[in-house]
């Protein structure tokens, strides 16, 4: 392994960029959008001059992973000579085949080709190209470079020679790996975006306030963040997507999200990354919001 490309500069991709930059590999990092990219360039260079302040990597690595780090805007350059292709875009099915489609025709014909799909299945992705055979789940989690785990997503045409490396790749990425079937919303994201969704469910009928409703998962049952915290840092629109994915697979209208996790998507607040969604969010942290 010597070269990535991450399709997608946004919240996954760019933490993905840096996780394989850290690593040793050169990392290609595109996105079709000028200043997605930008923001995703950024949002690296950030997190290495605030470990920095804070004694966790010298000046001297930076350096080093600011070298083998560039960002793309022209897809053919990205994927050209690249040894993995790790796609994350956002969770749309037709667009995730469309962008497979163009990474096959530009990347070399023995690259691993993954995606950092949150529940899509995994073979219809896969289903888009010539070689199916090569493609496979890499379930990252948000903040890439601080979560653990990584799910690793077989569908019944992928090789098991490249499932085997995908599980030393994510491992030499300081990960643990976890195989999962193609079931869509694997072993994490089902059960998360239920939870997620149960409770914007409560916070509508007025059960308890957001932080409440979120103590008492935190207190009550140990989770180390609440579900209307945790749905905020995710991005409303990416659980919104899930859960249409979820409802539309299943054929299971249970999945389909709350009315007022619509309006918030609709209304452009769409959690941390936009300054508002369930909570409000500024430099100092999170505050409740009055007018829910
Ligand atoms: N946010 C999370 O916590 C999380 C966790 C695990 C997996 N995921 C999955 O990762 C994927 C990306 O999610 P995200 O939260 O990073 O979304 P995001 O909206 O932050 O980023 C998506 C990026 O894709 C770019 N993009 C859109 N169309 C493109 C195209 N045609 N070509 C190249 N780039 C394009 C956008 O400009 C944006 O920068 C989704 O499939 C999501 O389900 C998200």
């Amino acid at each position: 392994m010597r070269t990535v490309a991450v399709i997608g500069a946004g919240t996954m991709g760019s933490g993905i960029a840096q996780v394989c930059v850290q690593t040793g590999w050169e990392t290609r990092l595109y996105d079709a959008f000028p200043d997605s990219l930008e923001k995703g360039m950024f949002s690296i260079s950030e997190f290495w001059r605030s470990g920095i302040s804070r004694g966790k990597n010298t000046e001297e690595e930076v350096k080093i992973w600011s070298n083998k780090l560039v960002a793309c805007d022209n897809l053919e350059r990205a994927l050209s000579g690249v040894n993995l292709v790790i796609e994350a875009v956002p969770e749309r099915i037709d667009l995730k085949k469309s962008i497979f489609r163009k990474i096959e025709e530009f990347a070399p014909e023995n690259a691993i080709l993954a995606t950092n799909t949150s529940g899509l299945r995994i073979s219809e992705i896969a289903s888009a190209v010539k070689n199916p055979e090569r493609v496979v789940g890499m379930h990252f989690f948000n903040p890439v470079p601080i979560m653990k785990l990584l799910e690793v997503i077989k569908h019944d045409l992928a090789s098991d020679d490249i499932v085997r490396e995908v599980i030393e790749i994510g491992e030499k990425m300081g990960k643990t790996t976890i195989v999962v079937g193609d079931i869509p919303g694997f072993a994490t994201s089902r059960l998360g975006v239920i939870l997620g969704n149960e409770a914007i469910r409560m916070l509508a009928e007025g059960v308890a306030s957001a932080s409440d409703i979120d103590t008492a998962m935190k207190l009550g049952y140990r989770h180390p963040m609440g579900p209307l915290e945790l749905s905020d840092l995710v991005g409303l629109d990416v659980r919104r997507d899930i859960l249409n994915n979820l409802a539309e697979s299943f054929d299971d209208s249970s999945y389909l999200p709350h009315p007022l996790l619509d309006r918030l998507v609709e209304s452009g607040e769409l959690g941390k990354k936009t300054g508002r969604g369930i909570y409000n969010w500024s430099e100092e942290g999170k505050s409740e919001r009055e007018d829910l």
